[in-house]
């Protein structure tokens, strides 16, 4: 029986946006992250020398078209790179609430990296960098808590990293599920867009270099004012890069939350966060969180804290 691989999924505080290598995902900038405790994808390889092309199941459903075309292209570059023969039956279950909008390919992609390589036992940096070619994003899930993607400038050097004394055992992250539906557009079109045609594109980039320089400050000095004010900047610098190419991911009840969440910021430290898709994650710590979900009582939501990163056990 092949052995299964967890992986939790990641929150950007500081965004991957545009990619300098669209085939290997090197990105423009640089990005942190942080890795949540109870959102996550197991996987398991078992290649089989009968298969004639890799098999997908997905939450117990076969996998045909882009989905299934994703995942084999990732696993004919396992092959390439590392000289494997045989096809194989991949099995996959995302544990998110059922078709919460966050399933997400950064947990998907550490986890296809790591079970497609148990055999070569390969080092963090090495499967970080595997990771990244499936989904840029997946870099940052084989490290647990608090994490930083070097941008780097090509294969070798664009890598996920561990922040050095980052523990922060007291941080949370609240997501606020706003719409359960698919995202509107892929984030890999959408930062095509942005990268290609937006004209507050360069400023993007140019300002989130000095955007992790700050997070990372604020992280040393453990202070959340800090760097919850940095994280909330960063993400609107995104997504205003891209309503520059006329494209969003807000919508009306995102936008109620970030005003709930700005008013809230007279009191306590609460600090909004969106990716590619309408739901909102507030960055706070342990002992502000009853207060917030006070304030959110007509929304659903889910508490995480900093969770591990890939983990390998045996089937039961
Ligand atoms: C907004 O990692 O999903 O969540 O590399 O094209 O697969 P691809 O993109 P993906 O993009 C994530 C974008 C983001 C920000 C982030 O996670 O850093």
């Amino acid at each position: 029986m092949a052995k299964i691989v967890r992986a939790n999924t990641n929150i950007a505080l500081i965004k991957y946006w545009g990619k300098a290598d669209e085939a290997l995902k090197i990105p423009t900038n640089s990005s942190l992250s942080m890795t949540l405790d109870n959102l996550y994808t197991e996987t398991s390889v078992d290649y089989q020398s009968e298969l004639s092309e890799d098999v997908f199941y997905l939450d117990g459903i076969q996998q045909t078209g882009k989905s299934l075309e994703r995942v084999q292209k990732f696993m004919d570059y396992v092959r390439k790179e590392y000289n494997v023969k045989e096809y194989a039956l991949i099995t996959s279950y995302n544990h998110v609430p059922s078709a919460a909008g966050l399933a997400s390919s950064a947990s998907a992609f550490a986890a296809l990296a790591k079970a497609s390589t148990l055999h070569l036992n390969l080092d963090d940096e090495a499967l970080s960098r595997l990771a990244r070619v499936g989904s840029g994003s997946a870099s940052r899930s084989v490290y647990e808590g608090l994490v930083e993607w070097e941008k780097g400038k090509d294969h070798e050097t664009s890598f996920a990293k561990p922040i050095p004394n980052s523990d922060w055992p007291e941080l949370r992250m609240v997501i606020c599920f706003v719409n359960e539906e698919k995202k509107k557009f892929s984030s890999g079109f959408a930062m095509q867009e942005t990268s290609q045609k937006s004209a507050y594109f360069d400023a993007w980039v140019k300002q989130s270099h000095e955007d992790i320089v700050t997070a990372k400050k604020a992280i040393e000095e453990k202070n959340l004012n800090k760097l919850g004010t940095v994280v909330q900047e960063n993400a609107l610098r995104m997504h205003a890069s891209l309503m520059a190419v006329n494209k969003w991911y807000f919508e009306p009840k995102t936008i109620e939350i970030m005003n709930i969440v700005e008013t809230l910021q007279a009191e306590i430290p609460v600090y909004f966060t969106m990716d590619a898709g309408p739901n909102v994650k507030i960055l706070t710590d342990e002992a502000h969180v009853d207060q917030l979900l006070n304030h959110l009582k007509e929304y659903k939501t889910m508490v995480c804290k900093t969770g591990k990163g890939l983990t390998v056990y045996d089937e039961l």
